[in-house]
C-alpha cells in the first residue's frame, strides 16, 4: 500500500541503514511463503483446483480474501464468503466485499476457459445468507485472451507518470473513463477529502491499521490485509519507529508522512475509471466486480495501471457528503457508483500476499 519513498524525507535513510545493517538483511526480507500462491497457480491436475489457483489471485478489498470453497460435489464449486473477514466500519453493508467476490468469480471463469471449461454461476441460490454462488463446470469454452494478464495484474498504489491517458473502446465497454481536465481535477479533490475522512475518523483508521502486517514474519504469518514489507519498513519496525500505535497517532511524524505521501500520490492521477450500476442488488455488485476484474486485466494488457480509490464510495455517516458528491458527479439519479479507480501509467509493483488455496477449502 505504501512506498518507502513516502517515509524517506522525514525519517531519513541513516536510521534505516543503521537498523538494516548489511545488504544481506535486504535480500532476505521477501515474504516468500506469503507470495507462494502466485507461483503455485496453474500447477494443479484437478480442473477446479487449477482454475481456483488463479481465482485466489483476484483483487479484493483490503486483501481480506474472504472466499471459501466447497468441492464436495463433482463438477461444482460452492463459493462462500467468510463473514469473519468483514470490514464493518468501512464496508458496513458488505458491498465492496461482494464486489471482491465478483472479481473472484470472473477470474475463476477466465482461468477455467483455458482448460476448455465454461463456468456457469447460480448466484445466491439460498438467498443472501447462503453461498455466494454455485459454479458449474462444463466442456466447451475457448480460452479468454485476458487470461494472459492475470499474473501481471496489480492494484497499483503508487504515484503515476505525468502522461495522459487515451481511452479505447474496449475500456469504455467496461467502465466510464474520465479524462477531461476539469472532471479529473474535481475527482482528485474528492478522493483526497474522502481519504482524509477515513484517516481522521478513529474507528475507520483503526480498521485499516489493525489489518497492517509489518515485516516479513507478520506477512508470512497472516498473508492478507495491508502488507508493509521490505527492508525499509522492517527496519523502521525494528527501530521502533513504525508500529500500529504510531500509525494511529495523527500527530506522529510517521502518520503525517504517510498521509502526505498518499495525498501526493492521489494528485498524480491523469484519469479515472468508474463502474456504476442501475440497481444495487447483490447480483449487481457481483456484476460490477466481474467488470472491474476484466477492466483491471484489460488495462494491464495496455500497460496501464489501475488503482481503486473507494473512500468516497463508503457508506458510513462521516462519509455521506462525499458519497453524495461522488454520485452527483459520476452517476445518473438512482444509480450506484460501485467502483472508482485511478487510471494512468505507474511503476511495476510486487505481488501482494495470498493465503494458499488449500487453506481456503471447506472441509479440506
Ligand atoms: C471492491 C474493492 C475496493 C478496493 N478499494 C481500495 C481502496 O480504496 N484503496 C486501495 O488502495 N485499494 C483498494 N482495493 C485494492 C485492494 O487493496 C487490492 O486488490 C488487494 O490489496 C490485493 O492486491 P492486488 O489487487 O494488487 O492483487 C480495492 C479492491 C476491491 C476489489
Amino acid at each position: 500500500m505504501t512506498s518507502r519513498r513516502k517515509f524517506l524525507t522525514i525519517l531519513g535513510g541513516g536510521v534505516v541503514l543503521a537498523a538494516a545493517g548489511a545488504g544481506a538483511f535486504v535480500s532476505t526480507r521477501t515474504p516468500a511463503k506469503a507470495l507462494a500462491p502466485w507461483s503455485a497457480a496453474g500447477g494443479y491436475d484437478d480442473r477446479r483446483m487449477q482454475a481456483l489457483s488463479y481465482a485466489i489471485l483476484a483483487p479484493n478489498p483490503h486483501n481480506r480474501q474472504p472466499w471459501v470453497v466447497d468441492l464436495s460435489k463433482p463438477n461444482e464449486v460452492t463459493i462462500l464468503r467468510d463473514k469473519a473477514r468483514n470490514l464493518p466500519e468501512t464496508d458496513p453493508f458488505d458491498r465492496q466485499l461482494t464486489i471482491g467476490m465478483g472479481c473472484f468469480l470472473e477470474q475463476l471463469a477466465i482461468a477455467a476457459s483455458t482448460t476448455g471449461h465454461a463456468v456457469s454461476y447460480d448466484l445466491f441460490p439460498e438467498g443472501e445468507d447462503g453461498p455466494v454462488a454455485i459454479a458449474r463446470f462444463r466442456q466447451g469454452a475457448s480460452p479468454d485472451p485476458l487470461f494472459g494478464h492475470i499474473m501481471n495484474r496489480r492494484s497499483c498504489k503508487e504515484p503515476f507518470q505525468d502522461r495522459p491517458v487515451t481511452t479505447t473502446p474496449d475500456l469504455e465497454a467496461l467502465a466510464d473513463i474520465h479524462t477531461d481536465p476539469a472532471e479529473t481535477a474535481a475527482l482528485r479533490e474528492l478522493t483526497k477529502v474522502a481519504f482524509d475522512v477515513e484517516a481522521f475518523t478513529p474507528r475507520t483508521l483503526e480498521e485499516s491499521i489493525d489489518l497492517m502486517r509489518i515485516g516479513k514474519a507478520e506477512i508470512n504469518a497472516n498473508p492478507d490485509g495491508i502488507d508493509l514489507g521490505g527492508a525499509f519498513f522492517e527496519s523502521l519496525h525494528i527501530a521502533g519507529m513504525m508500529s500500529k500505535d504510531a500509525l494511529m497517532d495523527t500527530d506522529n511524524a510517521g502518520f503525517q508522512q504517510h498521509h502526505a505521501g498518499y495525498l501526493a500520490m492521489l494528485d498524480t492521477t491523469p484519469a479515472f475509471a468508474v463502474i456504476r450500476t442501475q440497481g444495487n442488488t447483490r447480483e449487481d455488485q457481483i456484476a460490477a466486480g466481474r467488470r472491474w476484474l476484466r477492466l483491471n486485466l484489460a488495462t494491464t494488457s495496455l500497460g496501464m495501471a489501475l488503482h481503486p480509490v473507494s473512500q468516497c464510495l463508503q457508506e458510513y455517516p462521516e462519509m455521506a457528503e462525499h458519497y453524495a458528491a461522488a454520485h452527483d458527479m459520476l452517476a445518473k439519479p438512482g444509480e450506484t457508483v460501485q467502483m472508482l479507480g485511478r487510471l494512468g501509467y505507474g511503476p511495476d509493483t510486487p505481488f501482494t500476499p495470498r493465503w494458499p488455496l488449500e487453506t481456503r477449502l471447506l472441509n479440506g
